[in-house]
C-alpha cells in the first residue's frame, strides 16, 4: 500500500521523464533548431536556393513522404555523419558538432519545411 501511495505521487514525474527519453524531438527547442541552423548549416543551405548544398525545403519534399520515424532518424544519422551523393558532386561534411538530440530536433523542423512557406530566415 505505502509502495502504491509513493509510486502514485511520483508519476506525473515518471510520465514526463518517459516523455523526454522516448520523444526528445517532440518539443523541439526551436529557438535552439534556429540558433543551430543559422550558426553550422546556413553557410552551405538556405531555405530555397541552392548554395552549396541543397535547399532545405527541397530536401523536406523529398523526404516529407516516407515514414516518418525511419525519415527521422535517416535525417538525423545524414546530418551528424554528412552525406554524398544523394544530390551531387559536392559532398556534405559530417556535423562533428551536433549531438543525436540537436540533430533530431533538426531534422523535425527541417521535415515541417515540407508543408509551410517559411521564407528565407538569414
Ligand atoms: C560545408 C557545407 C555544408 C554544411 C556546413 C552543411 N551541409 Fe548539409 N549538405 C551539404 C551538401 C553539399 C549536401 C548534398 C550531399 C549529397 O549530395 O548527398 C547536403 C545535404 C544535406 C541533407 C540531405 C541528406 C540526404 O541524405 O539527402 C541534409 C538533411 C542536410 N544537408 C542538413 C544539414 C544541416 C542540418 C546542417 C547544419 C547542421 C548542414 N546540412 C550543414 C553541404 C553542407
Amino acid at each position: 500500500m505505502l509502495y502504491s501511495v509513493s509510486w502514485a505521487s511520483h508519476l506525473p514525474l515518471v510520465v514526463f521523464c518517459g516523455l523526454m527519453i522516448f520523444n526528445p524531438a517532440a518539443k523541439a527547442d526551436t529557438v535552439a533548431v534556429m540558433d543551430i541552423v543559422q550558426a553550422q548549416c546556413l553557410s552551405c543551405h538556405q531555405m530555397d536556393r541552392k548554395r552549396v548544398g541543397p535547399p532545405f525545403r527541397e530536401i523536406a519534399q523529398r523526404y516529407a513522404q516516407g515514414p516518418a520515424q525511419e525519415t527521422l532518424t535517416y535525417l538525423q544519422r545524414q546530418i551528424q555523419q554528412g552525406s554524398r551523393g544523394n544530390w551531387g558532386a559536392i559532398p556534405m561534411p559530417a556535423q562533428n558538432r551536433i549531438s543525436v538530440q540537436q540533430a533530431q530536433a533538426i531534422a523535425a523542423w527541417l521535415l515541417s519545411l515540407a508543408n509551410s512557406s517559411t521564407k528565407e530566415i538569414s
